[in-house]
């Protein structure tokens, strides 16, 4: 797994770019941008550009996945930040489907784009992580200097995911850390004035919910967003 990085100044977006042209880039390139002027998020959400302290990127893997293991990178590109978080001395958690809170605040998300066809798998991984902060009074998003209390080069932060992506790749770690980090779990929700209580993750990438009948219901990303609102009360 040799990735290439190549940077940009300024782009509509890095997912974008690379879903557009898979065909001029290699596979596992990878690109950054210090700005994007139409930043994607989940649920076709905006991703807003803060000013340059966001890492904003994008890896394009061409047919290296199959189908069944699409929903599972979320888990490997999660868990590489929650250890890259760790080696800073940060201590962050997993909420499903695919953020890292600290501090219960976001402090990074990930935007998984495929285009499948009978012969070929595209995948983009788009990752925004907040590192230098550059505006106060922020509720809902934190910054890796927010907590450190000093700046730290992007470039560092990119080097040590991509070496904690290719750790985790090939293997389940990634499921395992987010796991352990799973942070509503065993917590009661409540979702259109019903009551669940938080159930494990799968590996498969899905949720599981208990209703107040002990009865579970399966949820995968495309189909339900846990925020804070919905939390209730600890088990
Ligand atoms: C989310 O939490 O909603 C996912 C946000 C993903 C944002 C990143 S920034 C780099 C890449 N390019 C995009 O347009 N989006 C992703």
């Amino acid at each position: 797994m040799k990735f290439k990085i190549k940077h940009v100044s300024t782009i509509d977006s890095t997912n974008r770019e690379l879903m557009r042209y898979h065909d001029m880039y290699e596979n596992y390139s990878i690109l950054s941008a210090d700005h994007q002027t139409s930043g994607k998020g989940r649920l076709n959400r905006i991703w807003e550009d803060n000013g340059s302290g966001n890492l904003m990127f994008s890896i394009l893997l061409k047919n290296v996945i199959s189908i069944e293991s699409i929903n599972k990178l979320n888990y490997v590109v999660c868990a590489s930040i929650i250890s890259l978080l760790d080696k800073y001395g940060i201590n962050s958690k997993f909420k499903w489907p695919n953020d890292v809170l600290v501090n219960n605040k976001k402090i990074s998300g990930v935007l998984i784009e495929t285009r499948l066809t009978a012969s070929d798998s595209i995948v983009v991984i788009g990752q925004g992580i907040n590192v230098n902060s550059t505006s106060d009074n922020i509720d809902d998003y934190i910054y890796i200097s927010d907590v450190l209390g000093r700046n730290i080069s992007k470039e560092k932060v990119l080097y040590e995911f991509v070496n904690n992506f290719k750790k985790y790749f090939h293997n389940d770690l990634g499921f395992q850390i987010c796991k352990k980090e799973h942070c509503y779990h065993n917590k009661i929700i409540e979702i259109n004035n019903t009551k669940y209580t938080v159930g494990n993750i799968n590996m498969d990438g899905s949720i599981i919910l208990i209703d107040s009948n002990s009865q579970e219901s399966k949820y995968f990303g495309s189909e339900l967003s846990l925020s804070k609102r919905e939390i209730l009360k600890d088990e």
